[in-house]
């Protein structure tokens, strides 16, 4: 695997790869990749760090650990709901790798709480996530390209449809969906003690909204050390 001499690439969200500037190095870094599972991101981090996949799906996590013996590389994977990481102590994590997943948990916050936590401070937490705007259109009609805005923000498939429509995406084993505010997002980012320090947003291929805007962010965020928390 090309991975391990340092030839890597991953994704936080649709096309776009995550700038190598966005990482430190690699070698000796205890890396959590949150809600990652699949196989994709976290046997390509695999190259120098201790890798640790947490996700609550077992067949996700089948797949990393498909891939790392693969290819041979060493990687931890823990099932779990990316809202609790009580399996972790503080301050385990030197980096979190959080692709685009918080809009299957009705409530994001928790998320980023609990990552500030399991961060050492200075650790660094590299999130994708939907722009909430992807959830104002009634799904159906932007999925034959006729944008009409239907939703209020934020989006829940457990209030803002009606139970026939819910039930299909449960008859498909669709996961529900939740459109967060960027106040949840970003604010509350910032709210857990994390400092913005790099963003970019993405597109979604083929979808119509995307001719008008990009549909996914990606940030790069700082845990504060408690002197800097302090004086804030
Ligand atoms: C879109 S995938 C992102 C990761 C994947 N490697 C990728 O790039 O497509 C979303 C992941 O979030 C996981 N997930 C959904 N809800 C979760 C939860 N509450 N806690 C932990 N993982 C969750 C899913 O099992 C899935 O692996």
């Amino acid at each position: 695997m090309r991975a391990r001499q340092g030839d890597w690439q991953v994704g936080l969200t649709v096309t776009k790869s995550v700038l190598r500037s966005w990482f430190p190095p690699l070698m000796g870094l205890r890396v959590l990749c949150l809600a990652c599972g699949g196989g994709q991101q976290g046997p390509r981090a695999c190259s120098g760090a201790q890798v640790t996949v947490f996700d609550n799906s077992q067949q996700q996590l089948a797949q990393d650990r498909y891939v790392a013996r693969r290819e041979n590389l060493a990687l931890d994977t823990i099932a779990g709901d990316m809202r609790d990481l009580s399996v972790f102590p503080d301050e385990t994590f030197d980096l979190i790798f959080h692709p685009v997943s918080n809009c299957f948990v009705p409530d994001v916050r928790p998320v980023w709480r609990e990552a500030a936590r399991v961060l050492v401070p200075g650790g660094i937490l590299l999130a994708g996530f939907c722009n909430p705007v992807l959830y104002l259109f009634d799904q159906e009609k932007a999925d034959d390209g006729i944008l009409e805005v239907r939703h209020r923000l934020p989006y829940s498939d457990l209030t803002s449809i009606s139970n026939d429509e819910r039930q299909v995406y449960l008859d498909e084993e669709q996961p529900l969906e939740f459109g967060h505010l960027l106040e949840d997002q970003i604010g509350g980012q910032l709210d857990a003690g994390l400092v913005l320090t790099g963003f970019y947003e993405d597109i979604w291929p083929g979808a119509e909204l995307s001719k008008y805007t990009p549909c996914y962010i990606a940030t790069r965020s700082v845990k504060l050390n408690l002197v800097e928390k302090r004086v804030s």
